[in-house]
């Protein structure tokens, strides 16, 4: 009886110093793990791989052990993820080692869930000190598949290479994990919970994000499209994070019918689907606005929400045109370009389509390489307002990440604003007409992206080592076919606002007139190489604008095949995917 008193007596103690003074601290011996160096957009492996003891504490601690400690001891950190398996799991490790770094308080979103999108508007809105997004983005989740994680700073942008590299140098000399012993938290309840001095706050994962971009558009004006009978929309969730926000925004806010969503419900292997909205992996959604009779408008958006895709009826807006689209019609119809439009921006590989809405609206103009962390300077300098990439991201400086449900909203309010004057009965300006308005305005620029997912690395790092050797013997004037070398070169990026340099960013052949061919390896994949070849001809004749991209393409198509010898050095006869 004395000892049950006496367990029960200290549990209690514990239990109230824990509540209301102080948490014990428990150090972990660690030993560094190889292979922690993040890639284009955070840490990307096999759920497996983070499941392994540690390796997931590893490198949260080598996080904490990378910053400043004023940037984190008693400040605010966000939290959230995708919904995908381990996220649960995840979600309470990193609670606990914040804790036990003497973070004051980490704000998570309700079961874990915060779109990429909305961390980055939680940061800024809470001056938050930064925040962790648990997920691998459009790629597949569950137990067989992938898991990732990313740390965005305090203006809501992803950590930049000097930050990143930090963390992986501490990942290989990491000795101690510092957790905090204090029970799992309850994430399905909105509301604080107090150990001593640190606070859990288990926030909505909509209210903050959509009340920022309630300031950016204009909602009634959506909402007159929406609700009207003869427009019909649909939007495809991919059971990803984003069938968290489509009901409260599009539905409920905006009026759309709740049969308007599908795969609506966030599921932790996103129903065995592969969350990326492209041509092939969004096959559904493709298919029903392909079908006769298709409705007028429909998108699709990825595991974590930042990218998107726009269809219209038959017809597929590259994102290339995309972001063009919605930079040339920003000032009319998005309240918050009203005043002004700071500047535009691209990546590397993306279509030369914004160069010419920046030249024709004389507006600044800034090409990036690959990966929407090279924006974030840019924006927090007050230069850049919109900006796109051709691997479906799309977004301003409303936020620092790009923005599924942002994209899709600018979309609509074009459509609607062109449509203010469309009586019931008469045919709406559909988004092929705004888009074929838009090439005869400034030309088209086919473009096309073929993809080689999992390739063996060696052949395809072969490969990238060949086309070096070539743009080294190249030179201006060179004949490739009927095309002309203007120049080739790997791109080089000087950020003009901090003056950091990356090299080596994609292997260009840029010709006469103006026709691109690019390679790179992508830096988001988990397993092998993914190489990735992007294609693009600049087409003034109008009367030939509506050629199908790849009978347009097909010439330089051959020529990047065979300039590459991508078949010899890959294997591969056809690419995994054709955007
Ligand atoms: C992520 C990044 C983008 C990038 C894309 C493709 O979505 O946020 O900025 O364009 O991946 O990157 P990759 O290296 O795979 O071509
Ligand atoms: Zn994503």
């Amino acid at each position: 009886r004395f000892f049950l008193h006496s367990f029960l007596f200290y549990t209690l103690l514990r239990f109230i110093l824990t509540l209301f003074f102080f948490f014990k601290i428990n150090s972990i011996p660690t030993k560094p793990i190889e292979g922690q160096k993040t890639g284009t957009s955070g840490l990307r492996k096999k759920v497996k791989v983070f499941m392994q003891e540690n390796y997931l504490a590893n490198w949260i601690q080598a996080l904490f052990n990378s910053l400043p400690p004023e940037d984190y001891k008693n400040g605010v950190l966000v939290l959230g993820g995708d919904g995908r398996y381990f996220n649960r799991e995840a979600t309470q490790i990193i609670v606990k080692i914040a804790a036990g770094n003497g973070v004051g308080k980490i704000l998570v979103g309700k079961e874990g869930i915060l779109s990429t999108p909305a961390v980055s508007a939680v940061i800024r809105k809470r001056q938050a000190n930064g925040g962790f997004i648990m997920s691998a983005s459009h790629n597949p989740g569950g137990p067989e598949y992938d898991w990732g994680i990313k740390f965005n700073y305090s203006s809501g942008q992803p950590a930049p290479e000097s930050i990143t590299d930090k963390i992986y140098g501490n990942t290989l000399s990491i000795s101690e994990i510092k957790i905090a012993d204090i029970p799992d938290v309850d994430l399905s309840n909105v509301g604080v919970t107090k150990f001593g001095s640190f606070n859990v706050e288990v926030i909505d994962p909509v209210s903050d994000y959509l009340e920022l971009l309630e300031t950016v558009f204009d909602f009634q004006l959506i909402k007159g499209l929406v609700s009207r009978p003869d427009f019909r929309f649909t939007f495809d969730a991919m059971h990803a994070v984003a069938g968290a926000y489509a009901t409260p925004i599009f539905v409920d806010k905006l009026g759309a019918t709740p049969d308007s969503i599908s795969n609506g419900i966030p599921l932790e292997d996103f129903g065995h689907g592969h969350p990326d909205p492209n041509l092939t992996y969004a096959k559904d959604l493709v298919n029903i606005m392909y079908a006769e009779n298709g409705p007028d408008f429909g998108a699709a958006s990825d595991g974590d929400g930042d990218r998107n895709m726009i269809l219209g009826t038959s017809f597929f807006v590259t994102p290339s045109d995309s972001v063009a689209v919605i930079a040339a019609n920003a000032k009319e119809a998005i309240p918050y370009f009203k005043n002004s439009v700071k500047g535009l921006a691209r990546s590397m590989p993306t279509s030369g389509a914004l160069d010419r809405v920046a030249e024709k609206l004389n507006l600044p103009f800034f090409e990036v390489p690959t990966g929407w962390k090279f924006f974030g300077n840019l924006m927090d300098a007050g230069n850049l307002s919109i900006c796109g990439e051709e691997s479906f991201g799309t977004g301003s400086d409303h936020i620092r990440e790009k923005d599924g449900i942002w994209a899709v909203l600018a979309w609509l309010s074009i459509i609607a604003h062109r449509n203010k004057d469309t009586k019931p009965g008469e045919k709406l300006i559909s988004v092929s007409d705004v888009v074929k308005e838009h090439w005869a305005t400034y030309g088209r620029n086919f473009f096309s992206r073929y993809d080689y997912e999992e390739c063996e690395s060696e052949g395809a790092n072969k490969m990238i080592e060949y086309l070096r050797e070539c743009l080294s013997k190249s030179k201006s004037g060179d004949k490739y076919g009927s095309y002309v070398l203007q120049f080739a070169d790997d791109f080089t990026y000087t950020d003009p606002v901090d003056g950091s340099v990356v090299s080596k960013q994609g292997v260009r052949f840029v010709f006469t007139d103006g026709s691109r061919i690019i390679y790179r390896l992508s830096g988001t994949g988990s397993a092998g190489a993914t190489v990735r070849v992007y294609i693009e001809q600049f087409e003034p004749d109008v009367s030939k604008h509506d050629l199908d991209a790849q009978i347009a393409l097909k010439p330089l198509i051959d020529l990047a095949l065979s300039v590459s010898k991508l078949k010899e050095f890959t294997g591969r006869e056809k690419p995994t995917v054709i955007t």
